[in-house]
């Protein structure tokens, strides 16, 4: 990371009541509108780091540091995507969209306004109306994605959003994100147990190891955004996800299988 970073995690440490020790010694740097990978197993402290992102809980050790400015303006700086949808099942997609805007105490029309508009830009003109049963998985998982881009917020925290849907409709929503994040240029925190969707989503992709949950290894990759056509399938795409692979063996002590 060469400019100064948006956010960072030093040397942040997570215990809970439980004693479960989930963080020890996390150093993670986030630059401005970087799409940053993270990637680990299973309980090795992604969520929790992204909690501790998201101001949703507070390390016991260390500190959460943010670019000066860059936490203090309007609520809405920090938008979040979870697995599952969560959205409200009674309520019409615009409606479900228009929900932070509410909550941040933004006037009805404008609220409207502004959540048709992030929902035309995930590709949901036309569905304003419909109820998240009425949609599919990948169609829920937009309006997800719309509901935490409304407020325009600088970061956008990804919690393995994708994991839950087929492999087309996750390519297409991996193709549909670096589209929306060239055009709008927000800084992305993804996480994933995919080596194959961080190697195409990330310009850099950090690898946690567990207990304690630290960052253990990172990739940085050099590839145009939006991914140029076919590099699904290159051979330049096999070579980085090998690469990452390999450094993820190495930094979780684990063989490649
Ligand atoms: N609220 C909590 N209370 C107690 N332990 C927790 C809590 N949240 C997470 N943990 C534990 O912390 C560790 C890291 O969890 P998590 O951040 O969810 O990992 P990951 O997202 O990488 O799977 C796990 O051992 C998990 O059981
Ligand atoms: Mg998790």
């Amino acid at each position: 990371m060469s400019a100064a970073p948006l956010v960072a995690l030093r040397g942040v440490g997570k215990r809970f009541a439980s004693g479960v020790r989930a963080l020890e010694g996390l150093d993670l740097e986030v630059g401005a509108r970087e799409f940053l990978g993270l990637l680990g197993p299973s309980g090795c402290g992604k969520s929790t780091a992204l909690r501790l992102l998201a101001g949703l809980a507070e390390p016991t050790e260390g500190r959460v540091e943010w670019a000066e400015g860059a936490r203090d303006a309007a609520p809405g700086e920090v938008g979040f995507v979870f697995q599952e949808p969560t959205l409200m099942p009674w309520a019409s997609a615009l409606a479900n969209a228009m929900l932070p805007m509410r909550l941040a105490g933004v006037g009805r029309a404008e609220a409207k306004a502004r959540a048709a508009d992030a929902l035309a830009a995930v590709g949901l003109a036309g569905f304003e109306r419909a109820v998240p049963r009425e949609l599919s998985g990948g169609m829920r998982m937009r309006v997800s994605i719309a509901r935490a881009l409304v407020t325009r917020p600088r970061i956008l925290l990804m919690d393995e959003p994708f994991a839950a849907l087929d492999e087309i409709t996750r390519w297409k929503l991996n193709d549909d994100l670096l589209a929306l994040w060239g055009a709008q240029r927000f800084t992305v925190v993804f996480v994933t147990h995919s080596v194959f969707e961080s190697v195409y989503l990330a310009q850099r992709v950090v690898a946690m190891a567990a207990r304690p949950g630290r960052a253990a290894g990172e990739v940085r990759l050099d590839e145009p955004a939006p991914r140029e056509p076919g590099f699904r399938t290159s051979a330049r795409y096999a070579a980085q996800c090998r690469a990452v692979s390999e450094m993820l063996a190495a930094a979780t002590g684990e063989a490649i299988a």
